[in-house]
């Protein structure tokens, strides 16, 4: 597949692709076309065995600034309803493969909801997040106001999206939006050791836990609960559990296959 606004490399490490936001002159703004990229190859990576976690990184100097504001800035109500651009994140989040956002510089608008929409974040010391949208005379529109809420709480989230005011890294690691900050130049070193830990483990388990983490924004303690034991069991379908039990009672490594 070619691309314009996005650089990929399925082999950037063993089991690990690397998908890089390519609009630097723009900040990365993710206009539609750089969404259906996203979508189109993440969609081919999840069919491929090969791959079994993906790296999203927009580089050092600025992961997004935000939906591209040009192109939405002569819409209508009905032209962006017939646009559905939300249609592509909705299906950047059924994703089954774990992605890891490597954040650098601004992530702000949909730039902060892209990095809030993979599954986990890192950011380096220069990240900032932010939802700027209320200074344009709207507000978030790519699970803004949902996600974040979730992940820092109803005060900051509010601050933020009804301030624009910008987070650090730090800030954002202590209000739990990230899970760690690294020096700019280990971002991805850093990134890729995680993605490594993940893929390491077996991709069928892999694949069943995010599903219920996630669905614990979905559901009540209870369903979630009576979710997360039914994929519990179904692990128990796999030769890779078979194996991973094994290998601990001889002491020895796993070799899981995702069968
Ligand atoms: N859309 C389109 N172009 C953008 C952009 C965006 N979101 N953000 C930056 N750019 C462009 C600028 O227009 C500029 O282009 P030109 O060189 O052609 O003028 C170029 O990128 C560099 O930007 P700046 O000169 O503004 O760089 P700066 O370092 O002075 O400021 C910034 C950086 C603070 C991030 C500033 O660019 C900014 O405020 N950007 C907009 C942030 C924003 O409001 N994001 C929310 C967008 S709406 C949204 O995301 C809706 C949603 O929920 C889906």
């Amino acid at each position: 597949m070619a691309f314009e606004f996005i650089k990929v490399n399925p082999q950037y490490d063993k089991h690990i692709g690397l998908i890089e936001l390519n609009r630097p002159k723009e900040l990365n703004a993710l206009n539609r076309q750089l969404m259906l990229e996203i979508r189109d190859v993440l969609r081919e990576w999840d069919e491929d065995d090969n791959i079994r976690v993906v790296i999203l990184t927009g580089g050092e100097r600025v992961f997004a600034a935000g939906a591209d504001i040009k192109q939405m800035a002569d819409a209508t109500a009905i032209s962006m309803l017939g646009i559905d651009q939300f249609s592509t994140w909705d299906q950047i989040k059924k994703t089954k493969k774990p992605i890891i956002a490597a954040v650098s510089g601004f992530a702000l608008g949909g730039g902060c909801e892209l990095a809030m929409t993979c599954d986990l974040i890192i950011a380096s010391e220069t990240a900032q997040f932010g939802q700027p949208e209320i200074n344009i005379g709207t507000m978030p529109g790519a699970g803004g106001t949902q996600r974040l809420t979730r992940a820092v709480g109803k005060s900051l989230a509010m601050e933020m999206v009804l301030t624009g005011r910008f987070i650090t890294a730090e800030e954002a690691q202590r209000a739990g939006l990230v899970v760690r900050v690294v020096p700019v130049e280990v971002l991805l070193a850093e990134a890729v050791k995680t993605a490594k830990q993940i893929a390491a483990k077996s991709p069928i388990a892999v694949r069943l836990a995010k599903e219920s983490v996630n669905n614990a924004y979905e559901t009540t303690l209870d369903e979630g609960l009576q979710f997360e034991r039914k994929n519990f069991y179904l692990t128990f379908a796999s030769e890779d559990q078979k194996e991973g039990m094994k290998a601990f009672v001889e002491k020895r490594a796993p070799d899981f296959k995702g069968r």
